[in-house]
């Protein structure tokens, strides 16, 4: 059967698959009582993984195209007995209802990284999520213990859409500590630096609209971009950041409604934009006047060098808005960040806030004005700088161990990730099966690019993993490359490694 994929397509492989097989189906070139192959052989044949035909299949499925029968496999339905008295109703047709913003969830590999990921025998180097066991636990009961005792009744009501006030007064004073000028009416307070910029995307794009942003870069911005219908301006990263001069080229022609980065500790490459970098940046911004999103979440874990101010800092057009969270400080599960912007701004997105969620919950927020404004989470963020440098270097360490020759790595000065290359061509979603197989997960570097680029990249968390898991986690990881070389070496490319059992 020929199925053709497009692999720079924006369309997820599923759905080409799926949307193939319909035509097919629905053109009467596949006639009912047809049998589809199996999923497992159709994958091999396509180079995808199995999950990826589950996907398209389970959508024709939905739509009534198809159906599955034991003993018999997958075979094309007959539509004239779909309604046939006593047939159970076979429901809405949910897939061809969904708007396509819904698509940009569906990346299979993804779906297959988390699920190793979730292996309680798995060492995960795939996440994004602070050390859980320096999560301040026994001062958070005590705080909140503290606001449902003295303000309980306020805090378990609505609250201003635009953040609880001594937060935002608490947030423009610590932001102010680099040099960020906003007053409390200039911060807006979100349900995680997410919802910030989803608000920010919803309020400044309009579908067709280019925004210039890194590449490779954190996949939460990709997939919000993608869900409003943006066209993606790839700016490469070096060591230094953006290539700004390669924005400085294009702007003219391209004319970006937005820039996109994160100038500290990026997400996924750790890499920090320069001061002369973020200089250039500002003046280009200003001078076309395209508003900078500078997505901040990591730049207060710094483990050497000198600090850099934030380009929020260095502005003096007003061009940036800067956003953070206390997801990687503190904890995730609050579900607290800010956005600092110019109070037009400000407005306009706690309007489009109340559509969303009304507001954010104000008990966590109180918790974290509480921490904040009693000292605590300084005294927080120095434990973890304490901390962090010291399971970075065990990366590293491990790496230099066991990986030389098989990964390049970068070395970050601080935030949450390694960045690493594998030599020789090798494919990063390919060391996935082997890497599941030895019990050890990383976020493979592709699903970061907003191109078709990164494909032997891959990035891995330090800060998650348990320290002891550390070194044996990177060992899993190297031989899994070893075992990856020797397949490819034996003649069979990536192949075989396709072939083998799905990552589940
Ligand atoms: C660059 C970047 N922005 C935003 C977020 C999302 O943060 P939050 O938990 O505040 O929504 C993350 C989390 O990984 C991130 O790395």
């Amino acid at each position: 059967m020929l199925i053709e994929l497009d692999r720079t397509s924006s369309v997820p492989l599923y759905r080409q698959i799926a949307d193939q097989l319909r035509a097919r189906i629905t053109s009467g070139e596949l006639v009912p009582g047809t049998r589809l192959p199996p999923e497992r052989r159709l994958a091999a044949v396509l180079g995808v993984n199995r999950t990826t035909i589950v996907n398209a299949y389970r959508e024709l499925a939905a739509d009534g195209l198809i159906v599955g029968h034991v003993g018999r496999g997958t075979v094309v339905a007959d539509p004239s007995r779909l309604y046939e008295p006593g047939t159970p109703a076979s429901g809405i047709p949910w897939s061809q209802l969904f708007t396509s913003a819904t698509e940009v969830m569906n990346d299979p590999l993804l779906h297959d990284t988390m699920l190793v990921s979730s292996r309680p025998d798995v060492i995960t180097f795939a996440t994004g999520t602070p050390a859980p066991e320096l999560y301040p636990i026994t001062t958070m009961r005590q705080l909140l213990d503290e606001a449902l005792h003295q303000a309980g009744q306020s805090l378990l009501q609505y609250c201003p859409a635009e953040g609880y006030p001594p937060l935002r007064e608490a947030l423009a004073g610590w932001i102010a500590r680099s040099g960020m000028r906003f007053g409390p009416d200039e911060i807006l307070i979100v349900a995680g630096s997410q919802q910030g910029l989803y608000l920010l995307a919803r309020a400044l794009l309009e579908s067709g609209d280019v925004v210039a942003i890194e590449s490779p870069t954190y996949l939460g911005a990709l997939q919000v971009f993608r869900a409003v219908g943006a066209r993606l301006l790839p700016i490469p990263v070096d060591q230094y950041g953006m290539r700004v001069g390669l924005l400085e080229d294009v702007v003219a022609r391209r004319r970006p409604k937005l820039i996109y980065t994160l100038p500290t500790f990026q997400n996924p490459t750790g890499t920090t934009m320069s001061r002369d970098r973020r200089d250039r940046l500002l003046a280009l911004a200003a001078r076309y006047q395209i508003p900078i999103i500078e997505d901040d979440p990591y730049g207060a874990l710094r483990y050497a060098g000198e600090p850099i101010p934030p380009l929020a800092a260095l502005d003096h057009h007003d061009v940036v808005v800067y956003l953070s969270t206390i997801s990687k400080i503190l904890f995730p599960g609050f579900r607290i960040g800010w956005i600092a912007a110019p109070r037009p701004v400000i407005e306009r997105l706690a309007v489009l806030k109340q559509i969303v969620d009304l507001d954010t919950n104000a008990l966590a927020q109180w918790a974290v004005w509480a921490f904040i404004s009693r000292g605590l989470l300084d005294a927080h963020l120095e434990r973890l700088r304490r901390h962090y440098p010291g399971r970075l270097e065990r990366m590293l360490g491990a790496l230099e161990q066991h990986a030389p020759g098989l990964l390049e790595w970068t070395r970050p000065a601080g935030g949450f990730y390694v960045w690493c290359r594998l030599t020789d061509g090798l494919r990063a979603r390919d060391l996935l099966p082997e890497a599941a197989r030895r019990g050890v997960a990383f976020a493979p570097g592709e699903s970061f690019h907003p191109d078709d680029a990164g494909a032997s990249t891959l990035r891995l968390n330090f800060t998650f993993p348990p320290v002891t898991a550390i070194e044996p986690g990177i060992a899993r990881l190297a031989e899994a490359v070893q075992a990856l070389r020797s397949t490819r070496l034996n003649g069979d490319g990536g192949r075989r490694a396709r072939l083998a059992a799905p990552i589940v």
